[in-house]
Formats: structure tokens, sequence, C-alpha cells
């Protein structure tokens, strides 16, 4: 048994009142190497935010569950050499898909897990979120749950349609499995094609698609169901325009990618939403700047030469995320 509290991180409870409170989200970006952990790491240091690292099923079949733990690990260590003597960062099992990885993930080092049972029957997904429950708060372990399905489809998280979460259930939902934090559906997706053309308009300026607007108004009913309860948004990358344009532009063919518009989050942020999830969108400014080093630069091919103008790309990402939507600067 590893106590995450040996590796210096912390769980969200402290970090979610906060938020709620304040009007901020906490940023949960996904990593799977070295550079986005070094990214993100800089950016929570130099904009004095917390953060919450957080590892897929996919990210663990990668780059090993054991390599990640470490470089979480690693991560708060890398912070106080960056001048933050006291880091806020959570591990996170990202929709942890059954009770014993999230028990594994207990086990060795996380501060805060994932039972993402939002395609299980209604009773079935309480019970199985109530043992996790159990076991993680022996260990002081925070765990989020996942009431509705998000539409998209990404490796691991699949589903073909969206059903908003039902607000009439989240009072009995967060108190029967006694869950930390709970995510719901609103109208975000995973992935970098959030919406179908079908689903959007487009500007007559520009070309580009303009998504359908989240629904506020079951956020909002869900907020007076369960006041200051601790809400949780995933697929909330905003596929940057100027990275997708990139990306074609240097011979990736990404047509019509859409994302949540920025302002849409930055409002979520001021309500009870305290930890918004991103990963997309640093897999876009990664590759983004990837395959334009590649392009202007044929003959080079250590590594290191291109990876670098990646974590630039993707912590410049982060920093913006971090300062101008979700506001969780300044906040240690
Ligand atoms: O929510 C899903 C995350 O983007 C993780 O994706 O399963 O491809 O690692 P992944
Ligand atoms: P995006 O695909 O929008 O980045 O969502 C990531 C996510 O929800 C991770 O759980
Ligand atoms: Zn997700």
């Amino acid at each position: 048994m590893v106590s995450y509290k040996e590796l210096g991180l912390v769980n969200t409870r402290e970090m979610f009142k906060k938020a709620v409170a304040g009007g901020y989200a906490i940023p949960a970006f996904n990593f799977n190497t070295m550079e986005q952990m070094q990214a993100i790491v800089q950016a929570a240091v130099e904009t004095k935010s917390p953060v919450i690292m957080q590892v897929s099923k996919g990210a663990r079949a990668y780059a090993n569950g054991t390599i990640l733990r470490y470089m979480a690990q690693g991560a708060v260590e890398y912070a106080k050499e960056l001048g933050c003597p006291n880091p806020q960062i959570v591990l996170h099992l990202d929709h942890g898909d059954s009770f014993e990885l999230c028990k594994e993930c207990i086990d060795n080092g996380f501060s805060s897990v994932m039972f993402d049972g939002s395609a299980l029957p209604y009773e079935e997904n309480i019970a199985i979120t109530k043992k996790v429950v159990e076991y993680a708060h022996k260990y002081d372990v925070t765990v989020e749950a996942e009431l509705g399905v998000l539409a998209g489809v990404e490796d691991e998280v699949s589903s073909a349609v969206s059903h908003y979460t039902r607000p009439e259930e989240v009072e009995d939902f967060s108190k029967r499995s006694g869950c930390d934090s709970l995510a719901i559906s609103i109208g975000t997706s995973h992935g970098a094609y959030k919406f179908t053309p079908e689903q959007c308009t487009r500007d007559p300026k520009t070309g580009k698609l303009v998504p359908p607007p989240l629904a506020f108004n079951i956020l909002h009913e869900i907020e007076k169901r369960i006041p200051g309860f601790p809400i949780v948004l995933h697929g909330s990358s905003s596929v940057p325009q100027d990275e997708v344009d990139t990306i074609n532009k240097y011979g990736g063919k990404l047509p019509d990618a859409v994302g949540i518009p920025e302002e849409q989050l930055r409002e979520a942020s001021k309500s009870a939403v305290c930890k918004i999830n991103i990963d997309s969108d640093s897999r876009l400014a990664m590759t983004a700047a990837i395959r334009k080093y590649l392009a202007e630069n044929p003959s080079h091919f250590d590594p290191r030469q291109y990876l670098k103008p990646a974590r630039e790309n993707m912590k410049k990402m982060y920093i913006h995320k971090i300062v101008d939507v979700l506001g969780s600067n300044d906040k240690l």
C-alpha cells in the first residue's frame, strides 16, 4: 500500500470547497507522456494554480500505471524545484470502470478516483460507486461519480448518444452513493469532434462551425437541488481553431473539428462546476507543434528537437486555460 500523502499529493476535498466558494474551477489535465507532465507542472507553478493530473485507462495501457504514478510523484518534486514550496497536485484516475481498478489505484498512490458508472442502470451505478467510496474514504481518497451520459467516441470512453443528467436524480444519487463530486452531462462530449456539422450552425464570416450551447438550465437546476456540491464537466476541450488550422496546413486532416466555446466554460467555472476536464486540446497543441516543426525542419530527427516546441505549446495552452478560462490562478 502506497499512500498518496507520502508522495506529497493531495485529495480534492479542500480544493473543491474553495473552488465552489471562490467561483473558479480546477483544471483536470490528462497526461500520458513526460512532456505533458512537465508542461502541466510548469504551467501550474507559474500561475500558482492547484491542478489535477489525471490518468485514463488508455494512459495506463500506453505508459504503464506504475510509471505514471512515479511521474506524478516526480511532478510534486519538480514543482518544488521550480520554486513552489507547497504544490497542490491531485493524482486522479479518469473514467475508472470497475471497483477493482479504483482499488488498485487507491492502493498505489492515487489521491482521487473516478468510478464512471454512467452507462450502468441507476441502482447499479449507485451500488458500485458506494463500494468505491467506502474503500476510498478509509484512505482519505476522494471519489468522483457520473450521472448522465456524454456523447462522443474516444478510445476507452464511448457513447453514441448523449443523455443529459436528470436533475431529479442528483440528490438521491449523491446521498446514497456518498460520492465527493459528480460529473454531469449538459452537452459536452469527448474528443475533437464534439458535434456533427448538422448539430451546429456556421459562422457566415469564417465558415467555421458554431456549436449548440451547453444546457445551463440543467446545471442551474442541479445546483438548486444539491447546493454547493462539487460538479465536474468532462469533455471540455475547446478545440482551438488555430491549432486545427496548423495541423491541417502541415499535412493533417481534421475537417470540422469543433469543441466547447471557452466563454461557456468561463461561465460554468463561476458556478458549482469546480473541475473541468481537458485532454484533446493538449493533444492538438502537441500535434500542431510537431507537424509544423517537422515540416519546417525535414532533416531533423532528434525527438528533443520537436518535443521541445510541443511542450512549449502545451504549456502555453495550459496557462491560457488556467488564467483566461477557469480562473484557478493565484490560489496557492
Ligand atoms: O475522457 C477521456 C480522456 O480524453 C482519455 O482518453 O482513453 O484516449 O486516454 P483516452
Ligand atoms: P476532452 O476530450 O474534451 O479533452 O475531454 C477530456 C475528458 O473528459 C477526460 O476525462
Ligand atoms: Zn472524460
